[in-house]
């Protein structure tokens, strides 16, 4: 096991009704909020005006800007800097999913920062100080309420990439799971099959003893995979939206990571296309993850069996063992069907005259992953899996 550090300070507040509760937790960072949000889902389903009646009763001013889109963009970033700036704003409040919530994380920082916002996103600056930012999560998936990053997509060239800092965990993050019931099917499916990319990403680690969270990784997985089919065939089941709410969380507040070195090939990868292409993360993380486990698989053969055999309940074979290890990839890709996901790349209508493309701006900073170093060609060959 790695030497680590292990803090999460964004404190969960978690059920029923919770979402009345953000006026108090919000007070105390200041008078005047910037309250963000997306597209209009929250007008439409009644929680902005029980956001806007709590932050009223709590004496806070509120300024807003809404209309993020997925894969938020930088654009929108910036005139929220101008906005804090300009309105001497306190406060960041997030109502939305991993787009609205990663915004205000950069929002954040930037309003403390005098150059461009983008440089973060390049390693030209460090994270020294940030807006508070306050989340009511509305979408289990990113698990952006927690963590420490934020992934933001540049208009001009299509780049989307990620910064990260301790500093940009949000202060506090409202998780009521009957907020999510009214997600539409495929933002749903996307959700847990990021949040399951964001356990795998810790889980494929070159790391040899580390059991405890290797278990906590299958564990995790293993909930998710048991409440699926019933967050998809009915949509209101309190019980089953809790699980993967918390489980989303989990995924990736980095209690997962301790003492290993996870890959993250497969989201980099990933980001390509929902950079270029602007699909769900999630929808483009199901096309790639199997892609990715087929071309590595050989490096480690005993985790792959490790992870067929106790997340996917397939049988060892020992006179096969390659087959034990790749039937809990192909259980994986069938499962991600099962969801309604696209599973190749031309499902998603990319053609193989993108690949060279997307592998060179994948690799544009250096070589992908840790568990491989995977260099340009190797991206393409992923790609060529995923066709
Ligand atoms: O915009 P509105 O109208 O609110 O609609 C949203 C949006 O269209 C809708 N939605 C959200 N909650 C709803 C709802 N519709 C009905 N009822 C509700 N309760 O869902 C759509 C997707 O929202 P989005 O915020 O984009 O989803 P998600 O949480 O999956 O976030 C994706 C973004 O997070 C980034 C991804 O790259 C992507 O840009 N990620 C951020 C991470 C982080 N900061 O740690 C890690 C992740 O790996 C990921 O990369
Ligand atoms: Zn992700």
């Amino acid at each position: 096991m790695l030497n680590f550090d292990f803090q999460n300070k964004t404190k969960i507040i978690f059920g029923k009704d919770t979402e009345n509760r953000v006026g108090q937790e919000l007070k105390i960072y200041g008078k005047k909020v910037l309250l963000h949000f997306g597209g209009g889902s929250i007008k439409k389903y009644g929680l902005y005006d029980k956001v806007l009646h709590s932050l009223q009763e709590a004496g806070i001013v509120v300024v807003e800007l809404g209309g993020v889109e997925p894969n938020p963009k930088l654009s929108l970033v910036n005139k929220g800097i101008e906005i804090c700036k300009s309105e001497n704003i306190d406060s960041i409040l997030a109502v939305g999913g991993g787009s609205v919530i990663d915004s205000a994380k950069a929002i954040g920082v930037g309003a403390k920062y005098d150059g461009d916002v983008w440089d973060f996103c390049l390693g030209k600056a460090e994270v020294k100080d940030t807006l508070p930012v306050g989340v009511i999560l509305t979408i289990p998936a990113a698990g952006s309420e927690s963590s420490s990053g934020s992934v933001i997509t540049k208009e001009e060239g299509l780049y989307k990439k990620a910064f990260g800092s301790p500093l940009i965990r949000p202060k506090f993050a409202i998780l009521n799971p009957e907020i999510t019931f009214t997600l539409p099917k495929y933002q749903t499916a996307a959700g847990i099959v990021d949040m399951m990319a964001h356990i795998m990403e810790r889980y494929f680690t070159n790391e040899q003893n580390v059991d405890l969270t290797d278990r906590l990784c299958e564990g995790t997985l293993k909930a998710i995979i048991d409440n699926a089919s019933t967050v998809l065939e009915t949509p209101d089941d309190y019980d089953a939206r809790a699980e993967i709410m918390w489980a989303s969380t989990i995924a990736h507040n980095d209690l997962l990571s301790t003492g290993r070195m996870g890959d993250w090939a497969s989201h980099n990868i990933e980001h390509e296309l929902s950079g270029i292409y602007d699909m769900t993360h999630g929808a483009g993380l199901a096309i790639i993850f199997p892609a990715w486990m087929k071309y590595v698989y050989k490096h480690d053969l005993s985790r792959f069996i490790q992870f067929a055999t106790r997340v996917w309940d397939v049988p060892m074979s020992f006179d096969d063992p390659q087959w034990t290890a790749l039937e809990g990839i192909n259980r994986m890709e069938s499962f991600f069907k099962s969801l309604g996901m696209p599973t190749t790349l031309k499902d998603a209508g990319i053609t193989e005259d993108r690949y060279e493309e997307m592998a060179k701006k994948a690799t544009e900073f250096g070589p992908q992953g840790n568990f491989i170093k995977l260099e340009k060609d190797d991206i393409v060959n992923i790609y060529k899996l995923a066709k």
